[in-house]
C-alpha cells in the first residue's frame, strides 16, 4: 500500500508505527471508510495494556440499564465479541462492515495511533478513552502472547531479542512511546474529547476510576445507584478472577482461531521483575525518561 515504509521480520512501518500485513491492511480500510458518529465512544489502548478489561468496563457501563449483572451479557460473551475493534475485526483487509445494525451508543476499539485515526474520529465529537500500561509489564505481556501466537513451524522469539525490537519501536504498533504520548498530548489539550486512564492505577482504585470513565462516557452513577453498589457490581463482573474463569473465556476462540484465554494471562502489576534484568530496566527508564521527560506523563 502507498506510504509504507520499511518492512521489518514481517511488520511493515506505516505513518511512523508497525503492523502486521494483516492488521496493516485494515488500519488502511479503516482510515478509508470508517464514519465516526458524534455519539460513538472508542476505547484505545497498546496491545497487552488491559484492552479486554477496559472493553468489559465500558460495556458494562454503557449497558448498565438493559442487563441484569446475573445474566449479563459478559457471562457468555468475550469482551472483543461485544466491542470489536475497527482495523482487527470490522474493517480485516479490504471488507466494509455494514454498522447499521450497532445501536447508539456504538462501541469500538482499536490501537491505531492517535496520528493514523480515520479523520473522521478526529472531526466528530466521539469519544476517545486511552488505557496505557507501564512500558515493562505490556512488553512482559506481549511477549507472553505472541510466543503463544507464534505457529509450532516459527522459530521462538528469546526474551532479548523481543527486548531489543521493543526497545528500538519495531513492536506490534509501537514504538510504544510514541503511541502512549500521542494520545497523553491530545488529552491534556481536549480533556472533553480523549480521557487517559492507566492500569495501574486502575488496578489501585477500581471503584474510582469506573465512576471518573462513567462520568466521562456521560453515564454517570445516580445517588440511586451509588446506593446500590453498582460500580462494586461492574467491577466484580469485569475482574480478572470472574472474567478469567468463565467458561466462554477458558474455551472460546475468536473467529480468526485466537484463544480467548490468551487475553487472560496474570493480570497483576510489576509482574516484569520475574523477567527483567538490571540492565534492562536501566535501558526502559532511560528511553522513558528521554521519551516522555517533559510531557507530565510518567510511569
Ligand atoms: P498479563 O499478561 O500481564 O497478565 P489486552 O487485553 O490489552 O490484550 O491485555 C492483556 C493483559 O491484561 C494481560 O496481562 C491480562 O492478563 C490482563 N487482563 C485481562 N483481563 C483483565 C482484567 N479483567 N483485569 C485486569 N487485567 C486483565
Amino acid at each position: 500500500p502507498r506510504g509504507v515504509g520499511w518492512i521489518c521480520n514481517h511488520l511493515y512501518q506505516y505513518q511512523g508505527f508497525w503492523y502486521t500485513a494483516r492488521k496493516l491492511l485494515g488500519a488502511i480500510n479503516c482510515q478509508g471508510h470508517f464514519k465516526a458518529q458524534d455519539t460513538d465512544l472508542l476505547l484505545v489502548t497498546n496491545p497487552k495494556s488491559g484492552t479486554t478489561w477496559l472493553k468489559a468496563i465500558a460495556f458494562a457501563i454503557v449497558n448498565r440499564k438493559r442487563y441484569s449483572f446475573s445474566h449479563h451479557p459478559l457471562l457468555t460473551t468475550n469482551p472483543h465479541e461485544l466491542v470489536p475493534f475497527l482495523e482487527i475485526k470490522l474493517y480485516v483487509d479490504d471488507h466494509v462492515p455494514d454498522l447499521a445494525t450497532f445501536t447508539s451508543p456504538r462501541l469500538f476499539s482499536t490501537h491505531l495511533p492517535y496520528l493514523s485515526l480515520p479523520d473522521s474520529v478526529k472531526h466528530s465529537k466521539c469519544k476517545v478513552v486511552f488505557l496505557c500500561r507501564d512500558p515493562k509489564d505490556t512488553f512482559i505481556s506481549l511477549w507472553h502472547f505472541t510466543s503463544k501466537l507464534r505457529t509450532s513451524g516459527q522459530e521462538p522469539i528469546s526474551l532479548e531479542e523481543a527486548f531489543h525490537r521493543f526497545c528500538r519501536g519495531v513492536s506490534l504498533y509501537g514504538p510504544f512511546w510514541d503511541h502512549v504520548l500521542g494520545y497523553w498530548n491530545e488529552s491534556q489539550e481536549r480533556p472533553d474529547r480523549v480521557c487517559f486512564f492507566k492500569y495501574e492505577e486502575m488496578k489501585e482504585q477500581p471503584a474510582v476510576h469506573i465512576r471518573r470513565l462513567a462520568k466521562f462516557l456521560g453515564y454517570p452513577f445516580s445517588p440511586e445507584e451509588e446506593e446500590e453498589g453498582t460500580v462494586e457490581e461492574i467491577f466484580r463482573l469485569c475482574s480478572f478472577d470472574t472474567l478469567s474463569n468463565l467458561d466462554v473465556n477458558k474455551n472460546g476462540k475468536m473467529e480468526s482461531g485466537e484463544e480467548y484465554r490468551t487475553f487472560f494471562r496474570r493480570g497483576v502489576v510489576g509482574d516484569w521483575v520475574n523477567y527483567l534484568t538490571p540492565e534492562m530496566v536501566d535501558e526502559f527508564n532511560r528511553i522513558t525518561d528521554q521519551k516522555l521527560g517533559g510531557s507530565g506523563l510518567t510511569f
